[in-house]
């Protein structure tokens, strides 16, 4: 399949995909309302978004990634890959193109909390688990990972 294109949301149009597919994907599964995948800190300018889009308009995949309190280091979150695009590259692209912008502002490594089902795909990415964390929604076991970068 070929790369999609990969683009920072900014129009209102852009943005109701991204959310739509973060809603899709990761709350509405479990029952969870809408604007709930929405976070506090998606709005600060530190925070980067990232989507690559299907040939219809809608988002293919969603992440962002944003600075942890940690000196040098970064978080990925919130990262959906819609179910007909899952297992063609698309979640690569976005993590590779979100490390990239890491280390280019500088920051030396990169953390998240992935799904435990998400755990495989991040690993062939290079993460390592480094301890088990949250359990989300009572019943999606998560833990937290890392690389350097
Ligand atoms: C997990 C997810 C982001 C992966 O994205 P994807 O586009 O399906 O993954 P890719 O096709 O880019 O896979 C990249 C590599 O990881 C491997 N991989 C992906 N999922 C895997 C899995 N479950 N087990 C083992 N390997 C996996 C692929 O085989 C591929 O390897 P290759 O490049 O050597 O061929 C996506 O499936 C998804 O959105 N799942 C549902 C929501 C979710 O769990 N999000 C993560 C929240 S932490």
């Amino acid at each position: 399949m070929p790369l999609l294109p990969l683009t920072t949301p900014r129009t209102p149009a852009e943005f109701a995909a991204y959310y739509r597919l973060r809603y899709e994907v990761l709350r509405q599964p479990w029952g969870q309302p809408e604007g709930s995948e929405r976070a506090d800190d998606d709005p600060a300018p530190t925070t980067l978004h990232a989507m690559l889009t299907a040939p219809d308009g809608s988002a293919a995949g969603v992440a962002r990634l944003s600075p942890t309190p940690e000196s040098g280091q970064a978080q990925v979150r919130y990262m959906a890959v819609a179910p007909a695009w899952q297992g063609h590259g698309v979640g690569r692209q976005l993590l590779e193109y979100l490390e990239a912008q890491a280390r280019q502002h500088g920051y030396t490594e990169c953390v998240l909390h992935a799904r435990q089902a998400a755990v495989p795909f991040y690993a062939r990415l290079g993460y390592a688990v480094v301890a088990p964390s949250h359990t989300l929604f009572g019943t999606i076991p998560h833990f937290l990972m890392r690389k350097a970068l």
